[in-house]
């Protein structure tokens, strides 16, 4: 049970500090109703309206707090993460009216993870009140989901390995009376070969499975959201460079987007038949690792070369692709730390989209738009399948040359789609390098809103005309 209170909850006009929203522009006007005391305590914080400025001002026996944002009328998902930082605990009420989508931040921006810390800092929570009553459930939700990516990505991989994977998946299945089915040892060999293959040098703790989980009515579309599951990559046998491997706890980061997104299709009582993917692996250096040049089965039969064993994540993810087209789904999101390639294309803010269909990619565009988690498309190429070509099976993992690194990872997991299924593939990065107001360094969760969003829209139930 969470014993913490809701960070967002319904104005009922409770007591309350208020918060007057402010930019530049506005600012020198409305500081003439001030006191000069009051006007002096602000000059003294340097408190001029300019974004993310945080101000306190004494009032009689008390207070109240000023923001700077760019447009008090039109706030973003961040505008007042800061204030949600640096205010004392409390409760908080807007002057300027309803927050908006500015709730996300003033959740966000209180995360921080303390699991290692043997005594923390933390202030009190700052609670913000909303008149919006019917929108704070799913506020609640998805900072609860992109706080559950962050927590789950900055678990170390000793702390958060295959198993405790599955323990994550058990626990939603426990709590969402889902199906839950783990493929381990020889079935998994059998079964998901690619998956065994990469997980098979791990420690017996960290052995290799396919976590599935099935939820909701049969009847529904059916929608499938896999996850890369690495919980650490070394590289394998191509094994990285010390500079490489540091943040490689967080190459499950597509896993926990996977299990966030599953989460609050559950919460929400989206009405999908729901099927999570998980393929769970430690991609590890043993005497039994396999290596460059082997030849692995795979689910689907194609056979795959080994060009390079820190190309995993496809691997992996081949399998549970094909697992998941087996059951003919309306829709396949995927979510995978993929490659270096997509960061250096777009950075970590921009998580590359990649998909075949263009409606598809407007849908996830647009619901990313709204909400402030914008997704970035690349394209899959044909003329660029040829480079994964094999002299000795029916495909390579990796190509030979520096080029299109995102796009040809997104052509090596499209041989694994079903034919004719509608997918959409985001090479997201998981981590933040540096804090931005809500959002803290660490693991971070990208196209996580746009693509709930996005099946929301979809597959929610349509509002009557
Ligand atoms: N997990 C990495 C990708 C990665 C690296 C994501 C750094 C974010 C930051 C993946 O398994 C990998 O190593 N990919 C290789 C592929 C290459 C060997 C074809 C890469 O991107 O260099
Ligand atoms: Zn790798
Ligand atoms: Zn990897």
């Amino acid at each position: 049970m969470n014993d913490k209170p809701d960070l967002i909850q319904a104005d009922r006009d409770q007591a309350a500090t208020p918060v007057h929203l402010l930019n530049k522009d506005l600012f020198e006007d409305w500081a003439k109703r001030l006191s000069g005391g009051q006007r002096a305590a602000l000059a003294a914080q340097k408190f001029d309206g300019s974004g993310y400025q945080v101000g306190i001002v004494p009032d009689g026996d008390g207070w109240f707090a000023v923001g700077g944002v760019a447009n008090p009328d039109d706030l973003s998902s961040w505008c007042l993460a800061k204030l949600a930082e640096v205010l004392p605990a409390g409760t908080y009420r807007l002057e300027s009216g309803d927050p908006g989508p500015a709730v996300h931040g003033w959740q966000t921006g209180q995360y921080s993870f303390t699991r290692y810390k043997s005594e923390n800092d933390l202030v009190g929570p700052r609670i913000l009140l909303s008149k919006q009553v019917k929108a704070i459930d799913q506020a609640l939700a998805e900072a609860r989901a992109v706080n559950f990516v962050c927590d789950l990505v900055n678990t170390p991989a000793e702390d958060m390995g295959p198993a405790a994977l599955e323990d994550v998946a058990a626990g939603l299945a426990k709590q969402y009376r889902a199906e839950l089915t783990v493929t381990k040892g020889d079935a998994l060999e059998r079964e998901f070969p690619m998956v065994h293959a990469v997980g098979r040098a791990a420690a017996r703790s960290h052995a290799p499975r396919m976590i599935e989980l099935v939820w909701g009515d049969e009847k529904a579309p059916r929608l499938a959201i896999v996850g890369k599951g690495v919980c650490f990559d070394s590289g394998g046998l191509d094994v990285k460079s010390s500079a490489g491997m540091l943040l490689m706890k967080k190459d499950m980061g597509g896993a926990a987007h996977a299990l966030a997104l599953a989460e609050l299709v559950m919460s929400t009582h989206l009405p999908v038949r729901l099927h999570l993917l998980v393929p769970a692996v430690e991609n590890a250096i043993s005497g039994n690792a396999f290596r460059p040049g082997d030849v692995l089965s795979s689910r689907k039969g194609l056979t795959v070369e080994i060009g390079n064993t820190d190309a995993e994540g496809r691997l992996v993810l081949g399998d549970a692709l094909t697992r998941a087209s087996e059951e003919n789904p309306a829709f396949i999101i995927d979510f995978a730390t993929l490659t270096g390639a997509a960061r250096v294309a777009l950075g970590p803010d921009y998580p590359a989209l990649m998909t075949r269909r263009d409606e598809t990619a407007k849908e996830l565009i647009d619901a990313g738009a709204t909400c402030d988690d914008p997704p970035w498309r690349m394209p899959l190429p044909e003329a660029y399948v040829e480079w994964l070509k094999s002299d000795i099976a029916d495909t390579n993992n990796a190509h030979g040359n520096a080029f299109a690194g995102a796009s040809v990872a997104g052509l090596f997991l499209d041989k694994f789609v079903g034919e004719g299924i509608d997918w959409a593939h985001f090479d997201t990065f998981a981590w933040r390098p540096v804090a931005k107001p809500g959002r803290p360094k660490g693991g971070a969760a990208y196209g996580l809103r746009a693509a709930f969003h996005m099946v929301q829209a979809r597959f929610g139930k349509k509002r009557h005309q």
